[in-house]
């Protein structure tokens, strides 16, 4: 049965939502054609649309639920916390203490945290205390990396990378982002011996996300660090999909590479809206309202930053982490099954199939030539990365599977039973898949 047969009441809601939101969606990845189901209720690894139908599920929120939807610790506590307490009040209380003690216990880089609402205004931070210690206006980026909209960062997020991400963002500082070939050193090296001692600091995902669920690898990092350390610049890792959800410290305690600043966001938030800085004490002080105008870097507003909803969330989901450090040897080892077990039917199907990921993160790629997959520039190079978003979307979704970029996470809540549905729906998918 097709698509839209059994989506009726998400086509009427699509068709209102076009009247009034542009495009119908209010983030962009949440449109696939002809148009997107609209989910009515969420719970452990599925979503329910509006008109009933189930899938398994693999965003996950955008990758923020660790447990699954509707996880009944946060669910339970958040619930009494409305019920007894309130849920905004716009003052300092007592959840962001305990959530930035969590960050600061967990995080192996992490001297100091400071919250906001959501991974583009922290990654936008970041850079600004960056620029402020160093006293430089040059920030790297990795082509395909993606930390939010902000100005700085709208550059080389998507293929082909080269071509202008956005209208809108003046030519000056277009100027002062610069782009990296990630996992390539040689090339890295190049950009930051053209810039010198111009450079701020350089922004990277250490494991890139939508640019492919793709690790750095460590010996990269290590170099990168050091490089940028001679020249005098600082190191940003962006954690916010890889932060407690690769292992508790994020990456970096993976590879013991140590970054000057950690962007954080997603998992950190317990399902509700979150971002952080945290890093470096001496330059987190930058920030403090006890420097005046024009020693300090401005960073400390939001109606809604350290709001004692999020703060709650976050903090049951990091200590249920912090018991259970196990789940993520759990999680890796049914995430590897799946991968393997999505590759093998690519090869029953006679389609060149090929998965990256790291963790519970994963991703397939359909393959348009040989050869590895370690860069966003692979990704974009050698595959049909178009059909993941469009028809393969659609494909998975007719038959109860949702992926977005053909991937996403695990979570504790996904079964063998859920992975082997998933598997037989991708097999089936292949049979129309036009690449
Ligand atoms: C690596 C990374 N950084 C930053 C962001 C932006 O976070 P938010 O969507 O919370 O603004 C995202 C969001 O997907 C992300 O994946």
């Amino acid at each position: 049965m097709r698509y839209e047969d059994k989506r009726v009441g998400s086509k009427t809601l699509f068709e209102r939502a076009k009247r009034v939101i542009p495009g119908g969606v209010c983030h962009n990845l949440r449109f696939f054609p002809p148009y997107p189901f609209f989910v009515s209720r969420a719970e452990g690894a599925y979503l329910w649309d509006v008109d009933g139908n189930r899938y398994v599920d693999f965003w996950m929120g955008h990758y923020a639920h660790i447990f699954g939807h509707g996880f009944s610790d946060v669910a339970k506590s958040v619930s009494d916390f409305i019920t007894n307490r309130g849920y905004h009040f716009g003052l300092v209380n007592p959840e962001e203490v305990e959530l930035a003690e969590l960050v600061v216990e967990v995080v192996p880089s992490a001297e100091a945290v400071k919250f906001c609402s959501s991974g583009t205004e922290a990654a936008m931070y970041a850079v600004r205390l960056a620029r402020a210690y160093t006293g430089r206006d040059v920030v790297l980026k990795v082509r395909g990396g993606w930390h939010g909209a902000s100005t700085d960062l709208s550059k080389g997020i998507s293929c082909p990378f080269d071509v202008d991400e956005s209208m809108g963002i003046p030519r000056s500082v277009q100027g002062t982002t610069d782009l990296i070939y990630f996992n390539d050193w040689e090339k890295t090296c190049e950009v930051i011996d053209r810039y010198g001692d111009s450079i701020a600091c350089a922004i990277v995902e250490p494991v890139v996300g939508v640019g492919g669920f793709i690790p750095a690898e460590k010996e990269y990092l290590k170099k990168f660090k050091e490089k940028l350390h001679e020249v005098g610049a600082l190191l940003i890792f962006d954690e916010v999909i890889s932060g407690f959800r690769v292992s508790l410290g994020g990456y970096q305690e993976k590879v013991e590479v140590y970054p000057d600043l950690t962007v954080l966001g997603k998992v950190l938030g317990g399902g509700f809206p979150i971002g952080a800085v945290a890093g470096r004490k001496e330059i987190l002080e930058l920030s403090s309202y006890e420097r005046s105008k024009p020693e300090r870097v401005l960073m400390g507003g939001g109606t809604f930053s350290c709001n004692p909803i999020s703060m709650l969330a976050g903090a049951v989901v990091l200590k249920r982490l912090s018991e259970d450090r196990e789940l993520y040897h759990t999680l890796e080892v049914m995430t590897l099954r799946l991968r393997e077990a999505l590759e093998q039917a690519g090869e029953e199907m006679g389609v060149p199939v090929k998965t990256t990921g790291c963790g519970s993160l994963f991703m397939v790629h359909f393959m348009k030539k040989e050869g590895r997959i370690n860069s966003p520039d692979d990704v974009c190079e050698k595959t049909y990365w178009q059909v993941r978003d469009t028809d393969f979307r659609r494909l998975m979704a007719e038959r109860g599977v949702h992926m977005i970029h053909a991937g996403g996470a695990l979570s504790t809540a996904h079964t063998e039973a859920d992975l082997e549905f998933t598997v037989e729906a991708f097999k089936d998918c292949l049979r129309e898949l036009r690449l």
